[in-house]
């Protein structure tokens, strides 16, 4: 049997959850994590079957913007690595930056901006390799199988920002310039712990909105999660075809 694929679910897409048959619940207290305590978060771990293959569900994660540390943010990922997950996927919602990605779909991440100040790897190990984040091997069958499943699956660049309040217009425009797709307040820490572990990492952000100035609509986390909420079948139709392959 395979080693177990580890699923980390963002705000709103706790319902990903449902095509995965549970056979083991393991509370964030219980697995020595801190307690998530946002909207949206049920702190969790799922173990069971998706697609045939024997997965474990993060569900509900730690963020900076609780007040927790970059170490506190990542310990769901060094437990996953315990259990014996070295394939890592991460979702999030994330807010859009660019014309071509309309809020409701998908973007795969091709790379990040850590834009936390922070990094769970402080203390060691240091100078860890960045070049490859995202597993190329994993984006190229995400690809194809979107493309069977006729799923639009945008890809672009990750900016992981400490929050918790939304951006200005101002720093959209420069997160833009350099080089931003979608923005986010998670993801980061997780990717950058994963691949100190040696893990292969995937990630999807589910674009929820339009950051600011994109629209003249304000931005709303009861509408991020309800886009979440509905765009999550997408992608556990994709995630589920992966672990089949
Ligand atoms: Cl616009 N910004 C950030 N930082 N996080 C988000 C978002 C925007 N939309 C959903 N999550």
């Amino acid at each position: 049997m395979a080693e177990p694929v580890g699923i980390v679910l963002g705000s709103g897409l706790g319902p990903l959850a449902d095509r995965v048959t549970v056979t083991r619940t393991v509370g964030f207290a219980e697995a020595g994590l801190p307690g998530s305590s946002v909207e949206g978060h049920a702190g969790r771990f799922l173990f069971g079957m998706l697609g045939g293959r024997e997965v474990i569900v993060m569900q509900g994660r730690i963020h900076l913007y609780e007040g927790h540390d970059a170490k506190a943010v990542t310990a769901g990922v060094r437990w996953l690595h315990e259990q014996g997950v070295r394939h890592v996927t991460l979702t999030n919602a994330a807010g859009t930056l660019n014309d071509g990605h309309a809020p409701g779909g998908w973007m795969m991440l091709s790379d990040h901006l850590n834009l936390t100040g922070t990094s769970p790897l402080e203390g060691g190990p240091n100078f860890i390799d960045m070049s490859q984040v995202y597993d190329a091997e994993a984006m190229l069958e995400f690809h194809a199988l979107a493309n069977e499943q006729g799923m639009t699956l945008h890809e672009g660049v990750y900016a992981g920002l400490r929050g918790p309040q939304y951006e200005t217009p101002a720093e959209i425009r420069m997160l833009r310039a350099m080089g931003a797709d979608a923005v986010g307040m998670s993801t980061v820490l997780e990717a950058i712990q994963a691949r100190a572990l040696g893990m292969k990492v995937s990630a999807f952000s589910c674009l929820t909105n339009w950051a600011a100035g994109m629209s003249p609509e304000v931005l709303d986390h009861a509408e991020v999660l309800a886009t979440g909420a509905a765009a999550a079948a997408d992608i556990m139709g994709l995630l589920e075809a992966w672990c089949g392959l």
